[in-house]
């Protein structure tokens, strides 16, 4: 597999990097490709058939596969922040919910009621039991099934046997995982990471959008520095810089730093003093499915459900980065958040949509990611490892 070629020892801060990289050496390594005129490089060029974006198949395979099989930012846990707070969507193709019991602890079930499959939970909410829709079959928060409405028609019926049907749910990192099949040990989701999502951090905006685009190309789009001058002169660039990134390969994961101009300032900063925040944004991919970026003053854990081998939902969680309840804290957050959504990243989704429909054209057998974008070779290599480990 291919790594980058350094190796720095883990640093336990807070809202930083973790397996490879504190921000001091990343804020280090950012000034020395500043001054050198270089960025970071991978090993590899990887090629991709272009069938693996557009096969039935395939996808079934990498749901069924890697996304089931992985532990799975299901959602923040600040979105789960009393008991009986839930969360109920779609994850891999299966209805879901995710609850917060009373003992405090997260837990999440397939979403289908165990009389006749009617989902017992929709949207997000705090309840005290889930009492299902169609005939008020009732569930505690722990899943147990403790009501059925004139119970003397199912003579012999075990309440007991008719849980809803847990999967495996872990907070970690300020996220819930889900893990819906255990039949295969999937991938390590810790693989190095530090705390990723702080307890003071607020969720202040939720958003669900659909693509028509494969969730594979979403995705690349977030994870190289390689397209900032072509894709974005107006909105990143003049803050930032083109194919200027300090990548970070752990685990199954990645993280790509995108540093903004105004990080020069740290070379008359000593180098155990320098903060990085405001000058950086850092871009995690999770694997298979989730990113995570901290921008300046606001976080979003972004995550892509594929629907069909074109079409991708986005749910979106955007959290503050510090100041708790702070309503300045908030409306800054919230501009940024704005700023970012309405002109770089309209941009990306102009491109993603522009390869989907070049998907059709035939004019690649594969596509090809050379050394800028070894976050993207990361992913595939590890996706390809995945499903063949099956
Ligand atoms: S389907 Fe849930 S009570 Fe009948
Ligand atoms: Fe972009």
């Amino acid at each position: 597999m291919g790594r980058l070629a350094y190796d720095r020892p883990a640093n336990k801060g807070f809202l930083t990097m973790t397996a490879r990289m504190d921000d001091q050496s990343v804020a280090q390594r950012v000034l020395d490709h500043i001054a050198n005129g270089t960025t970071d490089v991978g090993h590899d060029v990887w090629r991709e058939p272009v069938t693996n974006y557009r096969s039935e198949a395939r996808l079934a395979a990498e749901i069924e596969q890697v996304l089931r099989r992985s532990p799975t930012p299901f959602c923040p846990s600040a979105a789960l922040p009393e008991v009986g707070s839930y969360v109920a969507r779609e994850a891999a193709g299966t209805p879901i919910v995710a609850v917060r019991g009373t003992d405090g602890k997260v837990r999440a079930f397939r979403n289908a009621c165990r009389h006749r499959g009617m989902q017992v939970a929709s949207g997000s909410g705090c309840t005290r039991a889930f009492v299902c829709r169609y005939h008020g079959w009732t569930y505690n928060l722990e899943g147990a099934l403790r009501h059925i409405p004139h119970e003397e028609g199912f003579p012999g019926f075990d309440k007991d046997s008719h849980p809803l049907v847990p999967v495996t749910a872990r907070e970690h990192l300020g996220l819930v995982f889900v893990t819906q099949d255990e039949s295969t040990p999937g991938h390590d989701p810790l693989g190095g990471l530090d705390r990723l999502i702080g307890p003071e951090q607020r969720v202040f905006a939720t958003a669900e959008r659909e693509f028509e685009v494969n969730w594979k190309i979403f995705l690349e789009g977030f994870i190289e520095g390689y397209h900032i001058k072509s894709t974005h002169p107006e909105s990143f660039l003049p803050y930032g810089f083109d194919n200027l990134n300090v990548i970070d390969l752990f685990g199954p994961n990645s993280r790509v730093t995108y540093p903004f101009q105004r990080i020069k300032k740290l070379v008359k900063v000593p180098p155990q003093e320098r903060r990085v925040e405001g000058l950086l944004t850092y871009v995690y991919h999770l694997f298979p499915n989730v990113l995570i970026t901290v921008l300046s003053r606001h976080t979003n854990v972004v995550i892509l459900e594929p629907l069909a081998i074109d079409r991708t939902r986005q749910i979106t969680y955007t959290m503050t980065n510090d100041g708790g309840d702070d309503p300045g804290a908030l409306a800054e957050a919230k501009r940024d958040a704005e700023f970012v959504g309405n002109t770089g990243l309209a941009e990306d989704r102009e491109v993603v949509h522009a390869i989907q429909r070049g998907l059709a054209s035939g004019a690649n057998d594969a596509f090809t990611f050379g050394k800028f974008e070894s976050a993207i070779v990361h992913f595939h290599q590890t996706l390809t490892a995945a499903l063949g480990r099956t």
